[in-house]
């Protein structure tokens, strides 16, 4: 397991001299101002020129790359349109990230961002952007030919005051790092990330950095009864795990109440004897994104000394078919006592989920419990790969995720719960059937499922991430594959309403 590598990144003034490529960010309609108008003065206006040429107007989501603008110029400067709108933090994201994409496998060693306010949060958005867009998975690729790797590795925030910016900087790098982190433990193959070894991981991840991690293994699971999980990973000759991992960052050392994140880690999900078709399989292999969103949250969270009590729980397991697999019609017990009858093997996370969610309101009584979960293949159909589903029982949870995902670009959409859903899971033979009765609305029958195991008064949301985790054609942020979505949302979800 090798891990992918984030780019350096720092804040320094404005150089006279530019080291590698330099990227630009220009305001729609406005004059040329400040470093940008000193570049294009030293070209003897070639820049400019090059932008009108291109019909470059500084208009949102446009880049340009000028390329041999002057004999003592870098020779690559680019350009990305802000449009004419004050930028959000998040358009900054989008810019920086674009610039990246423009340059990534150009040659150049660096990148200095330089922002058009010349500010050093405006000059921390870029790179926290660009280093988004450098994430490279290339651990198997033993034969890429120079052209092919990622030539830039140092990104610099240039702008007018660099030292104002050095606690941004902690910040931007521990939520690009945890985000790294999310999508490395994605795009592992389930031969080398398989549960004991998720939960190795995370140890040696994580302990160094002061969180305390705990494994649940099969025994002790057994002994305390989590029948639902343990029945899902009984056809595996891979042994299922829990992992717990508590940050205590809450100032003046309480440690009562945290917040706990639960997600769904199946390491890979076959169907077991409810197979699935061979055909787009492999994508099963990051069914633990909800896992790894937790994990890579509970990384950012340490990195940058989060004032907050934090459990984060996943739940880690592999779903195959074999003559120890559990069977349609299987009925187990849950750790919460309710018996469950297992209809289709193929919706297990929700079996892992139910233990995990239980074990977490009785050990450690969460302010809330956000659960991510790549569910159910109807969230793809529901809203497609631009939206995470969110349910919930609680209003103020359900805005506060809203707008910590619209600030960051992690979106999401809520879905409902309810009575005429919840009763299709009732059951002749057992407390619950795993599964509805119809096809139609399987995502909310499958949050039904979980609301059956959140005990009453207890604040809950579950995200539905199946259609965001992974992503073929290119987004702002990520080239392709693993998104780790969730991670920088839930972050600010903690940093802007749970830290004292
Ligand atoms: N991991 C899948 C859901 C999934 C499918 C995620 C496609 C991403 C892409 C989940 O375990 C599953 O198999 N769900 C079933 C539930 C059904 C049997 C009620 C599904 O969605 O088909
Ligand atoms: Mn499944
Ligand atoms: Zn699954």
């Amino acid at each position: 397991m090798t891990p992918a590598t984030m780019p350096a990144i720092s804040l320094a003034s404005v150089p006279d001299q530019f080291d590698g490529a330099v990227g630009f960010t220009v305001a729609e309609g406005s004059d040329w101002t400040g470093a940008l108008a000193t570049m294009d003065a030293a070209c003897d206006g070639a820049i400019k020129r090059t932008a009108e040429a291109a019909g470059f107007d500084g208009s949102k989501g446009k880049t340009l790359l000028v390329l041999g603008a002057g004999a003592s110029a870098p020779a690559r400067i680019l350009l990305a349109g802000l449009g004419a709108e004050a930028p959000s933090a998040l358009d900054l994201n989008k810019a920086g990230a674009s610039l990246m994409a423009e340059v990534a496998t150009r040659g150049d060693a660096s990148l200095t961002l330089v922002p058009h306010d010349g500010s050093a949060a405006s000059a921390a958005a870029l790179l926290e952007g660009a280093a988004m867009r450098a994430y490279r998975f290339d651990a198997y690729r033993t034969r890429l030919k120079d052209d092919q790797k990622q030539s830039v590795t140092t990104l610099v925030g240039a702008c007018s005051d660099p030292a104002s910016g050095q606690a941004m900087m902690t910040d931007v790098s521990g939520r690009v790092s945890g985000n790294f982190l999310a999508r490395d433990l994605k795009h592992e193959p389930a031969n080398i990330l398989y549960p004991v070894a998720f939960a190795q991981r995370l140890k040696d991840e994580l302990e160094p950095l002061g969180v305390e991690v705990t494994i649940i293994d099969e025994a002790q699971m057994e002994k305390e009864g989590w029948g639902a999980l343990l029945g899902v990973g009984q056809g595996s000759v891979r042994d299922s795990a829990v992992v717990v991992m508590h940050w205590k960052g809450a100032s003046g050392g309480v440690h009562d109440d945290p917040v706990c994140f639960v997600g769904k880690g199946v390491c890979f999900d076959t169907g077991g004897i409810s197979i699935k078709p061979a055909g787009g399989m492999e994508d099963m292999k990051w069914d633990m994104g909800g896992a790894a969103a937790v994990s890579g949250l509970m990384k950012t969270l340490a990195l940058r000394k989060a004032k907050a009590n934090v459990v984060g729980l996943v739940g880690l397991v592999e779903n195959m078919p074999a003559a120890t697999a559990q069977r349609p019609g299987d009925i187990v017990t849950s750790l919460s006592g309710q018996t469950i009858q297992v209809l289709n093997t193929d919706a297990e996370g929700r079996l892992v989920l139910a233990d995990v969610l239980w074990h977490a309101q009785e050990k450690y009584r969460p302010r809330f419990i956000v659960d991510l979960a790549t569910l159910t293949g109807a969230m793809l159909v529901a809203l497609g790969h631009e939206k995470a589903g969110v349910f919930s029982n609680d209003d103020e949870l359900a805005n506060q995720l809203f707008a910590a995902s619209e600030a960051t670009g992690e979106y999401v959409w809520r879905m409902p719960l309810g009575q005429e859903y919840n009763k299709s899971l009732d059951c002749k033979e057992a407390d619950m059937r795993n599964i509805g009765g119809g096809r139609w609305g399987g995502s909310i029958t499958a949050a039904c499922f979980l609301e059956r195991f959140i005990q009453k008064g207890q604040k809950w949301a579950h995200m539905d991430i199946a259609g965001v985790v992974w992503t073929d054609k290119p987004k702002p942020m990520v080239g392709t594959g693993a998104t780790g979505f969730a991670v920088r949302s839930l972050d600010k979800l903690v940093q802007d309403n749970y830290e004292a």
